[in-house]
């Protein structure tokens, strides 16, 4: 094994690149279970990549084929029905996942100095995958793909000059929704978004080693070369490119301290994801909505349409404005602002362990208005929750602007000199 190993290794860099990036990566002691999310993440990537290579075996991208096709997976195709289910659950949990994660970073101040470029590739995963996921949901061309899609692509028609219009004509292939753009939208949801996410994913991962990870208490783990007493440093061999430069304290090696915690994590995770997957597969009808069992009908508007529970907060942003136009810039401008946050957070101490109790105030805020921002997106528009929708939109956008004032000058806690727990 080990000649075969040395062969390798005479030709690519393998054992030299895995100690770099995952037996040796040196990690803070501390990391709790808002950690586990960056694994558990790129475990759901997998799976949705691989149960959708199987799916697309049986899948017809086909105005005419697509939702007999998905009919077909589910009732003839050999465990179609587990490979559907645990896609489409996936797609949720993607996001459950990925909103933890983000969560964590705004916690800990993650996207801080030097962590801005690790926080902007994330949020263009967290923009890609929205478009991803997106375009999934319209591929069974059931009522709630055609309509949801018709919905979402309008948006585009409200930029004025006639450009809304062209771009709308352009995003379908067609002058309405057809099977034109549903073979676009195939096209871009297995090949071309997968494609881009996993590169982001790297250029994510690349960033994150090249800076190190924050942790809990949001305090720098490297110190500079000399700084640090010998019973002070981390008692554990790390690749030299870490310690060439730096003297690194309080850390641990990735494996087999995280390996191991993190496998724990992940066997949670997958009961919770089975549990759905066999026992709630459409999750009382917000995984997958009731109208989308049923085939697109262009001449048959639902009820009430709404977009899938994780889309709904900033469709409740949108709907907050009276005027199209402006709910679209609003809706995109929400997701701007978390994009700007290592600029508008202009604080020297990172983790909210450390700042003071306006800044925890204020992220609860943050959250809070998101939350009820999902759920009143997931409701028909009444007066009173498109009420209820705008002060919370306002709430949204007030924890960006608090934020930015007091920041410079926030009243902090004195941090550490190590990590404390
Ligand atoms: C496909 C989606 C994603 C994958 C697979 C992924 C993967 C990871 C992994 C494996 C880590 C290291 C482990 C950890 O700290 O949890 C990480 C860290 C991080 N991610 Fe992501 N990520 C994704 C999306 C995002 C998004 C949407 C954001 C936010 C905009 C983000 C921001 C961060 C930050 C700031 C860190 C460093 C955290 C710290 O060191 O405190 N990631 N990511």
């Amino acid at each position: 094994m080990s000649r075969i190993i040395d062969w390798i290794d005479q030709r690519i860099p393998l054992s030299n690149t895995l100690k770099l990036h995952v037996t040796q990566y040196p990690a803070p002691k501390n990391f709790n279970f808002w950690y586990l999310m960056g694994s558990l993440a790129l475990v759901v990537l997998v799976n949705q990549i691989v149960t959708g290579i199987w799916l697309t075996m049986s899948y017809n991208p086909s105005a005419e084929g697509a939702f007999a096709s998905i009919e077909y997976i589910m009732r003839d195709v050999e465990y179609g029905w587990l490979l559907r289910y645990m896609h489409s659950t996936g797609a949720s949990f993607f996001f459950i996942v990925v909103y933890l994660h983000m969560f964590r970073g705004l916690m800990y101040g993650s996207y801080q100095k030097p962590r801005e470029l690790l926080w902007i590739f994330g949020m263009l995963i967290f923009l890609v995958l929205m478009a991803e996921a997106f375009m999934g949901y319209m591929l069974p061309w059931g009522q709630m793909s055609y309509w949801g899609a018709q919905v979402i692509i309008s948006l585009f028609g409200t930029i004025p000059f006639g450009i809304g219009e062209a771009l709308t004509t352009w995003i379908r292939g067609d002058y309405v929704i057809s099977g034109a753009t549903l073979n676009r939208f195939f096209a871009l949801h297995v090949i071309a978004l997968p494609l881009v996410i996993v590169i982001l994913v790297f250029l994510h991962l690349i960033a994150l080693h090249e800076v190190g990870s924050n942790n809990p208490d949001g305090i720098d783990l490297k110190k500079p070369k000399g700084s640090v007493k010998e019973e002070d440093k981390s008692p554990y061999e790390f690749h030299e490119r870490y310690t060439k430069k730096y003297d690194i304290v309080d850390s641990i090696p990735f494996h087999p301290y995280y390996t191991v915690k993190d496998l724990v994590g992940l066997a949670v995770f997958l009961i919770f994801f089975a549990w759905v997957i066999f026992f709630e597969p459409t999750m009382g009808g917000h995984f997958l909505e009731p109208p989308n069992f049923e085939a697109a009908d262009p001449m048959r508007t639902p009820v009430h349409i709404a977009p899938v529970w994780y889309f709904t907060p900033f469709y409740a942003i949108l709907a907050a404005v009276p005027n199209p136009l402006g709910g679209v810039v609003l809706m995109f401008g929400s997701i701007v602002l978390l994009f700007l946050m290592p600029w508008i957070d202009r604080s020297n101490v990172r983790s909210i362990r450390y700042r003071s109790s306006l800044h925890k105030a204020n992220l609860a805020m943050l959250v809070v208005s998101f939350i009820v921002l999902g759920f009143v997106g997931a409701l028909p528009p009444t007066e009173f929750w498109t009420r209820i929708g705008q002060v919370f939109t306002f709430l949204y956008f007030a924890f960006f602007v608090l934020l930015f004032f007091y920041s410079k000058n926030e009243k902090t806690k004195p941090l550490p000199e190590r990590v404390t727990k």
